[in-house]
């Protein structure tokens, strides 16, 4: 049973600037809430009852929004905005927890993993990168309650993957099969290898990482051994190269929707997608859509 995720979101989120200057890059909205709440129903939903979220000091805002605003439900309460005040009240479920630890420096995704581990202990989790949405709408599980599933069968690594076009294979860790290159949605298949953000010709597959993971506590000792790796950072890729050498690992393949929110496109495509699916303003938005002048 995978009860723990960690979140990492401590990076200074440079791509959204200057909207990222006084606000967290995960406190834009798709509408009205919040990514990184998107982020964390999506852990809720596959089990995970305590959020490890690994942050920066100047990313308050983070932890304040999954805290209580007692004197803003005061204020709801006395004017009887009940509605109101339960979707603040809904934004933690009863039994869910959220612990934050530090990431002081900048020294890469393994790093902040790393700084996770004496809240995670000795039990495996996940990992959940806020700047991907996997989209489950209208599924009868999430992908990742999927992946914790089979790491619970099987004791295997798991991390998700999904298929990426050609061009962009050089933005993400791509990982080769130990046979072929076919990967159903909903299916987990040993890994061979994993190379961080090869060039086109270097890239075995183009089945592409994509910021969730099931992973092992061995997964500490192997990031405490790990030297920094490309950029100067401690790289997540070369200690999971390590694991999957070890013990090996799985690919599974999304059956929903990602949406990369850690750029402009991928971004405006989610809030799109969450617009239009707004139970108040979906209709509305749609109408403006339609509308609009053809440029
Ligand atoms: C990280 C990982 C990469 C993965 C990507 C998914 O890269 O290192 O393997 O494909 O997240 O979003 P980053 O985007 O932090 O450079």
């Amino acid at each position: 049973m995978i009860r723990k995720a960690v979140l990492p979101v401590a990076g200074l989120g440079t791509r959204f600037l200057p909207a990222s200057k006084a606000i967290p890059k995960e406190m834009l909205t798709l509408v009205d809430k919040p990514v990184i709440q998107h982020v964390v129903e999506e852990a809720i939903a596959a089990g995970i009852t305590e959020i490890i979220l690994v942050t920066h000091g100047a990313k308050k805002a983070i932890e304040d929004h999954f805290d209580v605003n007692y004197e803003l439900e005061n204020e709801l309460e006395q004017r009887g905005k009940i509605a109101l005040l339960n979707v603040l009240r809904s934004i933690l479920p009863a039994g869910i927890r959220v612990v934050s630890v530090r990431q002081g420096r900048a020294l890469g995704l393994g790093h902040a993993i790393l700084c996770a581990r004496e809240v995670v202990g000795n039990e495996p989790f996940a990992v959940l990168l806020p700047d991907v949405l996997v989209d489950n709408f209208n599924q009868p599980q999430t992908d990742l309650a999927c992946m914790n599933q089979r790491f619970d069968k099987t004791g295997l690594t798991q991390i998700l993957v999904d298929a990426v076009l050609k061009e962009r294979v050089d933005q993400y860790g791509i990982v080769a099969l130990k046979e072929g290159t076919d990967l159903a949605a909903g299916e987990s298949k040993p890994i061979k290898a994993m190379i961080e953000k090869p060039a086109l010709d270097k890239a075995p597959s183009n089945l592409a990482i994509v910021g969730r993971y099931v992973l092992p506590p061995r997964i500490f000792e192997l990031l405490a051994a790990t030297k920094p790796g490309a950029g100067n950072e401690i790289q997540l890729t070369d200690a999971l190269d390590a694991l999957l050498q070890e013990a090996g690992a799985e690919a599974y393949r999304v059956q929903g929707e990602t949406y990369d929110c850690g750029n402009k496109l991928g971004y405006l495509h989610a809030t799109l997608v969450h617009g239009l699916r707004h139970p108040e303003v979906g209709d509305g938005f749609r109408a403006l859509i339609n509308q609009l002048p053809e440029t």
